[in-house]
């Protein structure tokens, strides 16, 4: 585990990293670009820096935890619509985008059993690749590791929590005018402090919102669905995340944005301070994740609250099974107040024009997009 001292290190060394890149820039990065950084920086970013970053308690030196980390049956809810999904697809492959620790994949993989023939992880981050390794040890000759994404697939698409982990973009709003927030270095106290430019990055589809909004565009998460959309010849993709359509994103009451760190878990919103040592998140806008990829030639096969797609995936059944523990623990995924409303599912498929997957038949809420 990495002491205190190790971490503050770490972020000193990030902080100068991206006070060159600041530098090299003409005096200010885009924050996208600074998140980046902060986050995947080889060897110094959130993620690449060898933290434990997902699970349960914070002596375990964990910042935050994460559906599959909570229960295991959410991957074994999540496991039948997958199974469902390649069926109608006809396909044997699963790729998971950014798989934590490995427990969804490990899941997944004891649910299917053969139906998967190969389990693909697009992983950015080196020592969460070694941790993946480690949980599905069981399945070596099935799970590979790729460092980018195929040219082409066939079959379904898995991601938990990766779409908010993608650098976003800040627009700020003074009253009459649109600028882009970036990040520039700091005197003092503060190494670095946000810094605003004129900008022709197009402002959200909203109308009334206060002088002084902040708020964030996701460029890179939606070229990331467009990409898998051109890319995927017959098949799913889903997507689990907090987030909102577009109306609720964009609404006055949220005029500060949704950008957010973790750290023990613990939550805070400043995202400039401790660099490095603390996640970083934006809620995802599903409105424009939805128009992302079916501008990209996907269709939107099904939108809905987290519980209801577990429900519909047949949670109930499951937790019926389970001891008390594991139906307390699960009950976390679906309650309102937890997991179960913030938390979204949304469901792309190309090629499969009459396939309805069963994670959407009661409570899809496409029309609310
Ligand atoms: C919040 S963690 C979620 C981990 C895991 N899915 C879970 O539910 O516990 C975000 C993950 O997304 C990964 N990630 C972010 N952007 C990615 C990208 N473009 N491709 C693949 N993985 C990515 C991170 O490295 C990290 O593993």
């Amino acid at each position: 585990m990495h002491t205190e001292n190790d971490a503050q290190s770490v972020s000193t060394a990030l902080v100068a990293r991206i006070g060159a890149a600041i530098d090299a820039a003409g005096g200010w990065l885009p924050f996208s670009a600074f998140m980046a950084r902060a986050l995947y920086e080889p060897g110094l970013g959130y993620y690449a820096s060898g933290r434990i970053v997902v699970g349960r308690m914070p002596e375990g030196g964990s910042d935050f935890i994460t559906a599959p980390e909570l229960s295991p049956l959410f991957g074994r809810a999540l496991a039948r619509q997958v199974e469902e999904m390649l069926e109608a697809s006809g396909g044997d492959e699963v790729w998971e985008f950014g798989a934590g620790s490995g427990a969804l994949a490990s899941e997944l993989l004891s649910a299917l059993g053969p139906r998967i023939r190969r389990y693909s992880i697009v992983e950015l981050s080196a020592p969460l690749q070694q941790r993946q390794r480690a949980a599905t040890r069981e399945f070596a000759g099935v799970v590979r590791w790729l460092d980018a994404l195929p040219e082409r697939m066939n079959g379904v698409v898995i991601g938990n929590e990766v779409l908010d982990a993608m650098p976003v973009d800040l627009l700020h709003f003074d009253g009459s005018a649109w600028f882009e927030r970036g990040v520039a270095r700091g005197d003092g106290a503060r190494a670095l402090v946000f810094a605003d430019r004129p900008t022709a990055l197009r402002p959200p589809n909203a109308s009334a919102l206060p002088a002084g909004t902040t708020t964030e565009i996701h460029a890179q998460g939606e070229a990331f669905v467009a990409t898998l959309a051109e890319r995927m010849e017959r098949g799913a993709a889903l997507f689990v995340d907090y987030g909102f359509p577009e109306a609720e994103y964009y609404h006055p009451q949220r005029s500060q944005g949704t950008l957010m760190c973790h750290r023990e878990h613990r939550s805070d919103p400043d995202v400039l301070a401790d660099v490095g040592i603390k996640d970083i998140t934006a809620h995802v806008d599903f409105t424009g994740t939805a128009l992302a990829g079916q501008d990209a030639g996907f269709d939107v096969a099904g939108y809905t609250s987290q519980a209801r797609f577990l429900i519909n995936c047949g949670l109930g059944e499951l937790m019926e099974r389970a001891s008390l523990r594991a139906r307390a623990e699960a009950a976390m995924l679906v309650n309102e107040h937890e997991m179960g409303e913030l938390f979204k599912v949304i469901a792309f498929t190309k090629g499969l024009p009459d396939y309805a997957p069963l994670g959407f038949a009661g409570g899809d809420r496409r029309h609310r997009l």
